[in-house]
């Protein structure tokens, strides 16, 4: 049973077994057709229920867990987002910080990482209708780059309708209050914080730049191990929940240690000084000898680091590019329809989705500490 909703939706499926998704009951927030739908699935449960047993009740138990599933999982999952907002934290000036709380709503509880997916939420509610466009962006069939003018557009050919133009949007808001010393805001900015922290995620997700003809990956049909789903949600949620059960006793805090790691020496020096080759000279000539020449991780890595060119406040271009390029050598590859994803694919592939995560709160950071503390001027390089 294959039922597509709309272009990230999770596609239903019939399930070997639910278990991640039963963590989604009730957490995400169901929008009128969905709750509709649960109304008459409830129904037809409830007379089954009566005529069933044993055997029957299984049908149930499969029939509920795709229940969850109209209520779909958008964008890096909840746990891509979160997982980027609570690194983008940790490395927020306090000046920035500051901003970040007063504008995050109560039920944040102070805490970015916990409405991170607020955009995912709300999406397929009728009001913001209009702003599914805006967490990707897809490049022309088979074209491994990207380029602003030719694709930012929605399928109607409106121009900036796609997460990069969202980005930039979003970023110009804040900016315009927080220093252009504008005395009242034009917009929502509580709203803006939340799109911005949420796209400049997406946008590290390598299938939210992908193909136009299979919509990043989502009508292309494969098998994550024994189970039946779309190349796009493996990307989004599959490879991560697996990593998590296998390697980090499904403990999001673990995995973002894990990742963490990996880049926190460089990433601390790179926030003093703003620059990259700044900060490297400084690692090479302050650390003891034996951690100079750091065998791993991602210090030399230099794309990760780089800051914004030409003193610009954000620049989602390049990390586009980066997904797109990314796609193309690892996403799509060996993941043609009908394939069974097994080990190979989730080993190899695991790595560059870490990496994306950590770039993605990275870079996060970098943004907001540009947007609301100006004075640092991090955005020099
Ligand atoms: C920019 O954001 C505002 C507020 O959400 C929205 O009304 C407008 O359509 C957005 N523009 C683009 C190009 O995304
Ligand atoms: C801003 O947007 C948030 C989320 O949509 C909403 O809860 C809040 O009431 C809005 N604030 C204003 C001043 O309109
Ligand atoms: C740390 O970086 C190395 C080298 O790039 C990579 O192989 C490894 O998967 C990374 N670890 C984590 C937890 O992201
Ligand atoms: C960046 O900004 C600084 C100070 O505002 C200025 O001196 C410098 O020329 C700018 N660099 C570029 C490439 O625009």
């Amino acid at each position: 049973m294959v039922m597509y909703l709309n272009r990230n939706a999770v596609m239903v499926q019939t399930l070997d077994s639910g278990e991640p998704y039963r963590r989604q009951l009730g957490k995400s927030v169901k929008t009128r057709a969905s709750l509709t739908v649960e109304k008459i699935w409830v129904f037809i449960i409830y007379i089954a229920g009566m005529r069933m047993s044993g055997f029957g009740l299984l049908w149930i138990g499969r029939a509920l867990v795709l229940l969850q599933l109209f209520n779909g999982v958008l964008g890096w999952g909840k746990e891509g987002h979160y997982a980027i907002c609570k690194m983008a934290e940790g490395y927020l000036t306090e000046d920035a910080l500051a901003a970040v709380k007063e504008l995050l709503p109560d039920y944040a509880e102070g805490d970015l990482a916990n409405v991170c997916s607020w955009p995912d939420e709300i999406r397929n509610n009728f009001h913001w209708r209009w702003t599914s466009p805006l967490h990707y962006v897809d490049t022309p069939d088979f074209k491994c780059n990207y380029e602003y003018c030719r694709d930012c557009h929605d399928s109607g050919g409106h121009k900036d309708r796609c997460v990069t133009g969202a980005i930039n949007n979003y970023t110009m808001q804040l900016k315009s209050f927080y220093q252009d010393s504008v005395s009242e805001a034009k917009y929502n900015l509580t709203e803006a914080l939340l799109f911005l922290s949420h796209f400049i995620g997406d946008v590290h997700q390598p299938l939210h730049v992908g193909f136009t003809g299979d919509e990043g990956g989502n009508t292309i049909t494969v098998r994550w191990f024994r189970r039946k789903t779309n190349l796009h949600h493996v990307w989004d949620n599959m490879i991560i929940e697996s990593a998590l059960k296998t390697f980090y006793g499904s403990d999001i805090a673990v995995m973002i240690k894990a990742i963490q790691r990996n880049f926190t020496v460089c990433f601390s020096f790179f926030l003093l000084y703003g620059d990259r080759d700044t900060t490297i000279t400084h690692i090479r000539e302050t650390l003891p000898t034996k951690k100079k020449h750091q065998p791993d991780g991602w210090s030399n890595d230099k794309s990760s680091w780089e800051s914004c060119k030409y003193n610009q406040t954000v620049c989602p271009d390049p990390y586009a590019s980066e997904s797109i390029s990314l796609a193309c050598k690892f996403a799509y590859r060996n993941a043609t329809p009908g394939t069974t994803l097994g080990d190979d694919y989730f080993l190899s592939r695991l790595p560059i989705v870490e990496k994306r995560l950590a770039q993605g709160g990275i870079r996060l950071a970098a943004t907001l500490n540009r947007i609301f503390t100006p004075q640092i001027k991090i955005a020099d390089a």
